[in-house]
């Protein structure tokens, strides 16, 4: 179904960011293999968090939803995990059908794991190489693409793994696996991915060794057969969706948006030092914090952005984010240049490609690189007048939208369902800053 944005003079309003994805798949994990009954508020309800909160329900712990937003999850402790009566699916979910195989390849179970046509387009011979040398055993194809039969074990040894990408879900998927492995599991990054497994499992009271070491490498070590204790949290809200909000407030002729709640972390903070680098001018107050994370309040507003070399270095923290980074390029002065982000190819879907393609049904002048993208910004606001395809990718949906926000014409998406899988108060929280979003072509 079409939807189309249209632009508007003003974009005004406070905003509380839903909760974020990755901290929320991650909750309802741990708290399931936890010991105890775990507290949640501020949950993502999207449909990604919870097919994994069905799985867990599915693999023996029990997973209740006790308000909006907040979730009781019982772990099934010692008792472990079992082999579910159906196959599971992790819909859209990369980060669910990943971080789950880690886990599951610690107990002695049987799962058919499978996905939509997205997913099951993604790679997952990354997850698969170093659970394999654990001692996990699949039915997979050698291309290592879904649907798939594992099969666990809870005699897993403990590896020492230098993940290939600069990955949390490899990252996490194996210190899971490493949690029931016999020995120290060792994951050695060379540049930092996300730390999200890392802060939480520590909540609730596993020990895990960072340490670092030369330039942006770290070192991450995990003893095997270590009890999770139930835990009470509050899920940070999400930088990744509040981007979207911020861009949208950078980019209108009258911007003044401010999301409240953002979790702030330096592994998740590369798309706000880019916007900062691109001119604009972000304000920051800290609020607190919430499951071991620091809570700020953002606020953004009209700036003359202009266009920039991403730095390299910057590309892990906001791999999420180049979607609507292109929208920002597309209105600031000058040219802006992605590279060393090879690993947008194997997103939700190729992401090089989804972006140019959206910026250049707007009349945007953007090319692919192999390892990222170059766009000519318009100096203001871009033509516009495009339908995107979106390719069932959430961020080239919400991207497209934000854009159309603020374009000479109206920008229209093919779908937006899919936005629900990580916003589902998108077009609820675009309305609130008085954003013109309907059903149906311009
Ligand atoms: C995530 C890791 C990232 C990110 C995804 C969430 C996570 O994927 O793109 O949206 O929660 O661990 P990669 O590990 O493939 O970079």
């Amino acid at each position: 179904m079409v939807w189309t944005s249209r632009p508007v003079s003003r974009l005004h309003g406070i905003l509380r960011a839903p909760g974020d994805k990755s901290c929320s798949h991650r909750a309802l994990i741990m708290g399931g293999i936890a010991h105890g009954t775990s507290q949640f508020t501020g949950l993502l309800e999207g449909d990604d968090v919870l097919r994994t909160g069905a799985a867990m329900q599915a693999l023996g712990a029990t997973v209740t939803r006790t308000g909006a937003g907040q979730w009781e999850v019982t772990g099934t402790g010692a008792r472990g995990l079992t082999s579910p009566a159906a196959s599971l699916d992790f819909g859209n979910s990369g980060t669910g059908s990943r971080l789950m195989m880690g886990l599951m390849a610690g107990y002695a179970l049987t799962v058919e794991l499978c996905g939509d046509a997205s997913l099951s387009a993604r790679p997952m011979n990354r997850i698969l190489t170093p659970l394999r040398q654990m001692g996990l055993t699949d039915t997979a194809e050698p291309h290592g693409r879904l649907p798939f039969r594992l099969t666990g074990s809870a005699a897993l040894q403990a590896i020492t793994y230098a993940p290939p990408q600069a990955s949390a879900q490899i990252k996490s998927a194996v210190m899971l696996a490493g949690l029931n492995a016999h020995g120290t599991t060792i994951v050695e990054e060379a540049k930092p991915s996300r730390d999200h497994t890392e802060r939480m499992l520590r909540g609730f009271g596993a020990e895990v060794g960072v340490t670092r070491g030369a330039g942006q490498a770290r070192t991450i070590s995990l003893l095997g057969g270590q009890k999770l204790s139930a835990i009470e949290a509050a899920i940070p809200g999400d930088p990744s969706s509040a981007a979207f909000l911020i861009a949208a407030g950078l980019i209108s002729p009258d911007g003044n948006v401010l999301v409240e709640g953002v979790m702030s972390n330096p592994t998740r903070s590369g798309f706000y030092d880019l916007a900062e680098l691109m001119g604009a001018r972000l304000g920051a107050e800290d609020t607190g914090d919430a499951a071991g994370e620091r809570l700020i309040d953002i606020q953004s507003g009209s700036a003359a952005l202009i266009g920039r070399n991403v730095p390299e270095r910057l590309v892990p923290s906001m791999i999420d984010e180049f979607p609507i980074l292109g929208v920002l390029a597309a209105f600031a002065t000058g040219e802006t240049v992605v590279t060393g982000a090879e690993e947008l190819r194997v997103k939700e879907t190729d992401r090089v490609k989804a972006v140019v393609d959206m910026l250049r049904a707007n009349g945007v002048e953007a090319e692919e690189r192999e390892d990222g993208f170059v766009v000519q910004g318009c100096g203001g606001p871009p033509p516009g007048g495009g339908l995107v395809e979106t390719r069932h990718d959430h961020r080239i949906a919400m991207s497209a939208l934000i854009m159309g926000t603020a374009s000479q014409k109206p920008v229209s998406v093919d779908d937006i369902s899919m936005i629900d899988t990580s916003y589902p108060e998108f077009l609820a929280h675009m309305a609130t800053l008085g954003a013109d979003i309907s059903e149906g072509a311009a």
